[in-house]
């Protein structure tokens, strides 16, 4: 009778699960008090911000079962304004992957409380990466765009990607960083 004992099977990656852009999504809504807002009775810009954070690290999360830390938010652009008494409606979604980063777009609506008629009135791009405990990138899973819109938001996500790391290799060029 052999005592050989057989290697157990090496950890899966991370990389080895596929996760679907639907199945990272997150919606929060909040109903807008007069905390939320500037003298204008207008929810305050830096308010808009953090929700939209909060939003976009839970649908990061969803997708890594990971810590996550914000790296950048960019093309945040407020298009209209969020009144006092109507609700905050917040919709995000992981975008792209990559080997430890990915995007989040995140869509922020105002909705009428008495006519549910929604309005658009922010979108931002934010890149999360993954860490460890030590606070170090660390890969997260494979993404797997399947519906029409999946493929195009991943397709704009690689430009945006591109674009903000020939921005980044500019600004250190300019300053004469290595
Ligand atoms: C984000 C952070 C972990 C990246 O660390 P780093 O040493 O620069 O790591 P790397 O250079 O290996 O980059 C890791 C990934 O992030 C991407 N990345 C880093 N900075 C980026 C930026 N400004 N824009 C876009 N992508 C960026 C890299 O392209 C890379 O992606 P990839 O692995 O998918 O190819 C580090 O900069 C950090 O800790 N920042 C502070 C985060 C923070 O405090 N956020 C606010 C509170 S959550």
């Amino acid at each position: 009778m052999s005592h050989e004992t057989k290697a157990p099977d090496p950890a899966p990656t991370k990389k080895a699960r596929v996760v679907r852009p639907f199945d990272t999504r997150c919606e929060m809504t909040w109903i807008v008090m007069p905390g939320d807002c500037n003298a204008l009775d207008t929810v305050f810009g830096g308010q808009v911000c953090s929700w939209i954070d909060v939003c976009a690290a839970v649908a990061a999360q969803r997708f890594t079962h990971t810590d996550v830390v914000t790296a950048a938010m960019d093309q945040l652009v407020f298009k209209a304004p969020i009144r006092r008494g109507k609700v905050a409606v917040l919709q995000a979604m992981v975008n792209w992957a990559g080997r430890t980063s990915m995007e989040i777009g995140v869509r922020v609506e105002e909705e009428c409380p008495t006519t549910g008629v929604r309005t658009q009135t922010s979108t931002a791009y934010l890149t999360f990466v993954a860490v460890n405990s030590a606070l170090q990138p660390i890969e997260v899973p494979t993404l797997a765009p399947h519906t029409k819109d999946e493929h195009r938001r991943f397709r704009e996500a690689e430009h945006r990607r591109a674009d903000r790391l020939a921005h980044r290799a500019r600004i250190q060029a300019s300053r004469g960083a290595p």
